[in-house]
């Protein structure tokens, strides 16, 4: 997509409002490539990385909660991503929060939301990959409904386990979300290891039944602090899975002169940055490299992307730099990468 192009879409969406802006743009991107319009598809990175056994075609992934539903898989994969993480989505559908639920802070290229996981369904979710052409490697993040008791919150992880096993290349669990009551107290040690243990035993069934291992990855807040930091190296150690996916979005607010910071909700885009390396840098230095770290959180540029793999990322993601910055940074990022792997650069 050239840059003119970009600045002319975003100076119109950016008129809308924040979440009728989002359907918009994806709607148009499904229709530009349903008329072969796809908009990055000759420059695709190509850099093939092997991570938690899986080979991704470049290391710049998009990241869960722009398509929860998969209705936008193929267009999504033409933009160039290495990986598409879709959902998150639950075991029955639910409308997720009133509306407005999206707010923009665009003098830190940030965003506010409190979406509370809106989505169709797993099932609906499973029909819609199931039926498109698979470019690259995808992945399937799964939490729980609103209306699950959050002693019962297993149960929905395992059923929504259960049914993307099949399709998904990895699968990710999302404790981490803001926006659903006491999500987050799942990352609490006693909780995480009761968890944890339930999901390892439902994938070592999925294992033994369809006779094939798919990994799955934890996605985490960036308000732990060291300690919850070595609760979870040590489940994720523990039950052996595969990858921790680090961040998902804050409750901190760190400048709060900036409309819409007082609006309730997770905060992702440039407010987000540092934290989330910080994080990731933590993680890589209890993990020493064992545990494949995704780097997620204010990705808005190749130099934000690179400090997320100089932290110990050996993959990342990006939402609101998509927004910002347009699908160009997916390439830039991808390239900047691909160049720290060339001996003398
Ligand atoms: C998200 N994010 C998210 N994460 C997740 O695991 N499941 C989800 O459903 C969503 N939904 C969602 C909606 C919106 C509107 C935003 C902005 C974010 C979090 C997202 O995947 C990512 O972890 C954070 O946004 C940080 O990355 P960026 O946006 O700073 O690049």
């Amino acid at each position: 997509m050239s840059s003119t192009f970009y600045k002319i879409s975003k100076k119109i969406l950016f008129q809308l409002d924040p979440e009728k802006a989002h359907d918009l743009a994806l709607w148009s991107l499904k229709n530009l490539d349903a008329c072969g319009l796809s908009l990055n598809n000759k420059t695709i990175v190509n850099t093939p990385t092997n991570v938690m056994g899986l080979t991704f075609r470049n290391q710049v992934g998009l990241a869960a909660g722009v398509d929860k539903n998969g209705d936008f898989i193929k267009p999504l994969q033409n933009l160039g991503f290495g990986f598409i993480e879709l959902g998150t989505v639950t075991p029955k559908p639910q409308p997720g929060n009133p509306r407005p639920r999206l707010f923009r802070v665009p003098e830190a290229d940030a965003l506010v939301n409190r979406l509370g996981f809106n989505n169709k369904g797993v099932d609906y979710l499973i029909e819609q990959v199931k039926s498109v052409q698979r470019d690259s490697i995808i992945g399937i993040n799964i939490g729980k409904n609103k209306t699950t008791p959050i002693e019962d919150a297993h149960h929905d992880y395992e059923y929504c386990l259960r049914k993307v096993y099949p399709l998904a290349d990895y699968v990710t669990i999302n404790i981490s979300s803001p926006n659903t009551e006491n999500l987050r107290s799942l990352q609490r040690s006693d909780n995480l290891h009761m968890l944890l243990k339930r999901i390892s035993a439902t994938r070592e069934a999925l294992r033994t039944s369809l006779g094939v291992m798919k990994p799955i990855a934890i996605k985490i807040a960036p308000d732990l602090d060291d300690f919850e930091l070595e609760n979870i190296v040590e489940a994720v150690r523990t039950y052996e899975f595969d990858g921790i996916i680090a961040t998902n979005t804050t409750t901190q607010r760190p400048h709060r002169e900036f409309n819409n910071l007082s609006e309730t909700g997770g905060l992702s885009g440039g407010l987000l940055t540092q934290a989330s390396t910080q994080i990731i840098q933590k993680l890589s230095n209890l993990t020493q490299g064992s545990i494949p770290i995704i780097g997620v959180g204010g990705i808005l540029n190749r130099q934000d992307a690179l400090d997320k793999i100089s932290a110990g990322a050996s993959l990342v993601q990006i939402y609101s730099g998509l927004i910002y910055n347009g699908p160009r940074l997916i390439r830039d990022c991808a390239q900047a990468i691909s160049l720290l792997r060339q001996p003398g650069k």
